[in-house]
């Protein structure tokens, strides 16, 4: 295992991930808990994430002196390097020009840290972001690697394998930083791969056998890759005694239920309850507009109708929820501030407590892409693993106004005509979510002889990494025109087509 000490840079998640990619386990702590977790894990090798604070700053983190103590390898990096060096006798100072983006370390010496890929009086890029820097190392470090503002770019100790970097190399903009972080891990650290998604496998469905034992698990099954994973693992591990419960909202896509039911019920063999409850959600969503009424409502109604067929079934000791490792995290908080919800995101949050059950998540551990490699090692087809994300409120939330059964289909059509001429033109893949919305305003079109007074249909596509920020994609204005005029003349109910061309933010990536 590597401890990876989080002093609340964006971007601590970014070493997690890379060090996972090496194939070695690791966990990440905020620094405020890393004393209890070190004791805990007993890792073999530590790793200080950057951070946004100063270290001049009265009373900003600090590292436990017991990793210090304890002999193992450490790689600090950016507030990290700055920490150490404090710890360790050196000196940090503030003032200097801020530094961010790309720079370029010039190799002074050889390292293990980088060797097989830089070499020495050669520049590399890297990416740099902030504001202090050490100016006096502490004893017993020198420095390996510089750049015009950051002396110490790369600074260490090579007989304690202390290792500093005052840039990034977890970032995508330090071409090389995978590879050092590797090389920190298996050539320093000598920690030997061990994290596969075979093993991984091996040991969760160990872990819920052991947890579930003979009890009886539900997991409410939406399509999504999270909730189809989870469930599968557990149907591994413990077979009938998993209960699946899709609850159809009559908000999903064209033919969506039916799909999920099909592959989970015949392909996969498991026992999994289909509940029709569109006329109910459908019924009390009928002319509500407000978005977060309708959130609200879908979150109820869904709990409802989850507890009730649950009941039928005589209950269940255990509730399976695919959470992931990015909600597990516990984040670094220095202002303690309570952040504005700008949704309420529909969850089954609230299911447990109310109905007295313990939660299996058998993906607590890992990353969304490791799920997706998972659900791939699970025989799920790459069809169903690369689908785009898709809300919880469903349609709802891409039916601004008042929602009817009429818009419902309209837009359900409109989005399946959009998403085949999406695939066709070979971008499914390169979009991270793209749907069509439909808006509750009419205009005036003409068509053959007739004048005619339809809704319009907003298409939206974007990229992103994580769902947190997004741009728009850029389609060619052909594809454009090729989805509209089909809508146009195959959706009734539609008579103009128009393209979102907002970033997230301002915008967010669902209209509601
Ligand atoms: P926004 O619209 O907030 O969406 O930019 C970011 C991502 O989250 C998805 N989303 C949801 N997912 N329940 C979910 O499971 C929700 O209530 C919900 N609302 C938004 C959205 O589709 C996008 O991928």
């Amino acid at each position: 295992t590597v401890l990876i000490i989080d002093f609340g840079s964006q971007v601590t998640q970014l070493i997690g991930r890379r060090v996972r990619e090496a194939g070695v386990y690791c966990e990440i702590v905020p620094f405020q808990s890393a004393e209890e977790a070190f004791n805990r894990l007993r890792p073999k090798a530590i790793i200080f994430s950057g951070g946004p604070a100063s270290v001049l700053d009265q009373g900003s983190p600090r590292a436990p002196q017991a990793v210090f103590d304890s002999g193992l390898p450490i790689l600090a990096i950016c507030y990290g390097q700055q920490t150490m060096a404090t710890q360790l006798g050196g000196k940090v100072e503030g003032g200097h020009a801020r530094e961010f983006g790309r720079a370029d370390v010039e190799i002074l010496k050889p390292s293990p840290l980088f060797e097989g890929f830089w070499d020495v009086g050669k520049k590399y890029p890297v990416w740099m972001s902030h504001g202090d820097r050490v100016t006096v190392a502490p004893e017993g470090f020198e420095v390996i690697g510089t750049s015009e503002n950051a002396p110490f770019a790369i600074a260490v100790n090579e007989s304690r394998r202390y290792y500093t970097t005052m840039f990034h190399p977890e970032v995508v903009h330090t071409p090389d930083g995978a590879k050092l972080l590797s090389n920190f891990v298996h050539k320093i650290a000598g920690i030997q791969s061990d994290w596969s998604m075979s093993a991984y496998r091996a040991r969760a469905v160990d872990a819920i056998r052991q947890q579930v034992g003979d009890k009886r698990v539900i997991c409410a099954l939406s399509g999504g890759v999270d909730s189809s994973v989870a469930a599968l693992l557990i149907h591994e591990a413990v077979g009938d005694q998993l209960t699946c419960i899709l609850v159809d909202h009559g908000l999903m896509r064209k033919n969506e239920a039916a799909d999920v039911v099909a592959m989970f019920q015949q392909h996969y063999n498991l026992h999994l309850i289909h509940v029709d409850a569109v006329d109910r959600f459908v019924g009390e969503l009928e002319g509500v507009s407000d978005p977060e009424t309708k959130r609200k409502i879908i979150g109820r109604l869904f709990i409802e109708v989850f507890e009730e067929e649950a009941k039928k079934l005589g209950g269940a000791e255990f509730l399976a929820q695919g959470t992931l490792y990015p909600d597990v995290i516990e984040s670094v908080s220095f202002t303690g501030g309570p952040s504005v919800t700008i949704k309420s995101h529909h969850n089954v949050g609230g299911l447990p407590e109310r109905m007295n059950m313990q939660l299996v998540e058998p993906l607590r551990e890992l990353f969304k892409d490791e799920v997706r490699v998972l659900g791939k090692e699970l025989g799920l087809p790459d069809s169903f693993i690369g689908r785009h994300p898709f809300p919880g409120p469903g349609l709802a939330i891409r039916c601004p106004g008042g929602i009817t059964r009429e818009k419902l289909d309209i837009l359900r059509d409109a989005d399946a005509v959009y998403l085949d001429e999406i695939r066709k033109a070979g971008l499914y893949d390169k979009i991270w979510q793209a749907f069509a919305v439909l808006l509750p305003v009419q205009t005036v079109g003409v068509m053959g002889d007739g004048r005619t007074y339809e809704f319009v249909c907003a298409l939206r596509a974007v990229t992103s990494v994580d769902g947190m920020t997004a741009d728009f994609y850029h389609y060619d204005m052909n594809f454009l025109g090729r989805a509209a005029t089909r809508i146009i003349n195959e959706v009734r109910g539609i008579n103009r087509v128009v393209y979102d061309v907002t970033s997230k933010p301002p915008g967010t990536i669902e209209w509601e």
